[in-house]
């Protein structure tokens, strides 16, 4: 059982909210609460709060936008941080965007936007941090954000800042290796385009989500990653699982890869819908599908 150290709260400037409430932070609107919830304010505090963990032996998870994660119903037990508070800055320095990991990427689209800088536009349809779309190389239309970064700033779990260079990264199909750090911001090298021109491209982007993808309920997404070759979605699709529902979740009719939360239901429910899914593919088309979202249990 782990104990609280009431001595945390001194040292921090943010403050520890106790069994937070996770639906209230995940786009699936769904789970339970983290035992120790903190949006630390900046890296000395992030620092500190490592600290702290280190001494107490709590593990951490780090939350973006909650647009990838399934939070399990009994909640966890790690301290969750969260950087949306802290860490989103922005600054431009000739065709280079230096983010910080907490923002949205629609801020960080609009803002290169209005400079004329474009290479980010596709990122329109996911509505995720620079934080969470970078640590997962998370991408769309034959794109993923891991092209665009010139290097990232990290903390290890000691509280030790580095700045990976592009190269010294692996980025490959929704990977990026950068999990054992917590990202700090990212420096994005993007093109010089036309401002009116990258409006009309985000907004293409935009339209072909609205098109392909189903925001009718709270979802995180595709739940599967696609494997080599193949779409994921397309497999479901074929084994006739439109439609299907467990509890309140329910596969969508538009795409078959995303798992809408139509109410009343609980995370168990959609674990069980995604495991017949997987069974289903699996007896069909001897295919193991993986998750592309996070089980956090
Ligand atoms: N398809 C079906 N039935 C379906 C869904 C798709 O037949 O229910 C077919 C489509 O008709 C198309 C093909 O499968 O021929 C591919 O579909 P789509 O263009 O929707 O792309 P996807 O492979 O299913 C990937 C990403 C999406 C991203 C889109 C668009 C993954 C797991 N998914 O989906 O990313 O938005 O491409 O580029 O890589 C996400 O990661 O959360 C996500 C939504």
């Amino acid at each position: 059982m782990l104990k609280f150290p009431m001595n945390w709260q001194r040292s921090l400037q943010s403050k520890i909210k106790l069994n937070e409430p996770l639906k209230n932070y995940t786009t699936l609107k769904i789970g339970g609460p983290a035992r120790f919830f903190v949006e630390p304010k900046n890296e000395a505090d992030l620092k500190l709060l490592l600290k702290q963990v280190r001494r107490y032996r709590i593990p951490y998870l780090i939350l973006g936008a909650g647009s990838n994660i399934l939070v399990c119903d009994k909640g966890v037990k790690s301290a969750v941080i969260s950087l949306s508070s802290g860490f989103r800055s922005l600054k431009v320095k000739g065709r280079v965007i230096e983010a910080g990991s907490g923002l949205r990427l629609a801020k960080l689209i609009d803002y290169a936007q209005k400079y004329g800088l474009s290479g980010i536009e596709f990122l329109s349809a996911i509505p995720g941090t620079v934080g969470g779309a970078l640590v997962m190389n998370a991408g769309c239309w034959g794109k993923s954000v891991g092209e665009l970064v010139e290097s990232v700033k990290v903390m290890d779990s000691f509280g030790r800042i580095r700045v990976l260079e592009k190269k010294e990264i692996k980025f490959s199909y929704r990977k990026s290796g950068l999990e054992k750090y917590i990202i700090l911001s990212v420096a994005f090298r993007l093109t010089v385009k036309n401002k009116a021109q990258i409006k009309k491209e985000i907004s293409v982007y935009l339209e072909a989500r609205h098109k392909s993808q189903d925001t009718s309920f709270p979802n995180a997404g595709c739940v599967f990653k696609n494997p080599a070759g193949e779409s994921a979605g397309r497999l479901i699709d074929l084994c006739g699982l439109k439609g299907k529902k467990q509890g309140g979740f329910s596969v969508s009719l538009r795409h078959a890869n995303f798992i809408l939360n139509t109410g009343g239901g609980c995370a168990s429910d959609m674990l069980k819908l995604m495991n017949l899914i997987k069974s289903k593919v699996k007896s069909k088309f001897k295919v193991l599908l993986e998750p592309e979202i996070k089980i956090w249990q």
